[in-house]
């Protein structure tokens, strides 16, 4: 039967198609063609009627026995090469588990940042707690709320950035006291850590620093609690043979009002390099808080008094750490910064 040999053809010519097929996509397209609508097998279908009736159920049944046994081969050769494909992405993308991974490297905190949080560590173990305030301020807060009004000679003390008629970029943290007066009655205990701004640039002044001011508000303060606290900070900052001197100073918001030397941490009093000679490094500014600046945020000084301190975290770094220039502490060397991992 001619039928059965040209079948056997098809067959023949599919295994061999087959055979060749190197992808999957290829055996795709090869499936289409033998098996599809236009594929030579269905057009064999489509001739039946040529056929004598008696002949077409054997011609039917070669076809589709035909058909089976080339999607059969297809298939299998199909996931033959489906498996290939996959073990060669496998293989491609393996990755070597055992290789030595990239590390982050690791930062540390800024010397700055260590003290300022030991500072407050000790300070909040004595039962104050912190609060903060803007670093823009405004004349009110910075200035007149703290006894110094305008066109007082107290204000050459601090040179200032103006950001406008009023507004200014705050010279130092002892606004945030009259904040918290206004909005806390007494007893206060607080700290208040910050930036500050002030137009100076040298070894031992930068435009921007970091201050914490310190303030306490109740019935019977006086300069002897301001003392026996700032020796108890001293101690746990330094050294428990810390020493504390206060020295007359002036201030508008104190009465009276002192400048805190602590003894040389480096020497202990004998004089060296780091306290010129001294024995003693000033670090702080503290007083007795002038009943007029309680007045002005509306606290009873017939009632109450208090003491407040300010003193600058870079210079207290700089003490501690014995950093000579106050400039290498805002370089961000990373040589000089991983000395303090
Ligand atoms: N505000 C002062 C300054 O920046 C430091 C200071 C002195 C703060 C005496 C105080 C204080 O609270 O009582 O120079």
């Amino acid at each position: 039967m001619a039928v059965k040999e040209k079948i056997d053809g098809i067959i023949s010519s599919a295994a061999a198609g087959v055979e060749a097929c190197a992808s999957v996509d290829e055996i795709n397209s090869l499936k289409v063609r033998y098996l599809g609508k236009s594929g030579e097998l269905t057009a064999l279908l489509r001739g039946m009627k040529d056929y004598p009736a008696e002949e077409r159920p054997a011609v039917g049944k070669l076809v589709n026995e035909a058909r089976d046994k080339i999607n059969a081969l297809i298939d299998e050769k199909f996931a033959q090469l489906q498996a290939k494909q996959e073990e060669e992405k496998l293989l491609e993308e393996k990755i070597d588990v055992t290789l030595k991974g990239t590390a982050t490297p690791r930062g540390s905190l800024h010397p700055c940042t260590l003290v300022k949080e030991e500072i407050l560590s000790i300070f909040t173990s004595l039962g104050f707690s912190v609060a903060h305030g803007p670093e823009v301020e405004t004349d009110f807060y910075n200035f007149r709320q703290l006894n110094i009004p305008k066109d007082h000679p107290a204000r050459d003390m601090q040179d200032t950035f103006y950001l406008g008629n009023d507004i200014l970029l705050r010279t130092h943290t002892s606004p945030v006291q009259a904040h918290v007066m206004e909005e806390n009655k007494p007893p206060i205990r607080v700290v208040c850590p910050g930036k500050v701004y002030r137009p100076d640039d040298d070894a031992t002044h930068s435009p921007m620093f970091q201050q914490i001011e310190g303030l306490v508000i109740d019935e019977n303060i006086t300069l002897c609690d301001l003392k026996g606290i700032l020796e108890c900070f001293a101690k746990e900052l330094f050294d428990k043979n810390t020493k504390v001197r206060f020295r007359p100073s002036y201030f508008p918001f104190t009465e009276p009002s002192v400048e805190v030397d602590l003894s040389c941490s480096v020497c202990h009093g004998k004089g060296c390099r780091i306290c010129k000679g001294t024995g003693w490094i000033e670090v702080l500014g503290a007083g007795v808080v002038n009943p007029r600046v309680l007045e002005m945020s509306n606290i009873d000084s017939e009632k109450y008094s208090g003491f407040a301190f300010g003193m600058g975290i870079e210079r207290i770094a700089m003490i501690k750490y014995g950093i000579p220039d106050m400039r290498i502490l805002f370089e961000n060397d990373v040589r000089f910064l991983r000395a303090f991992k």
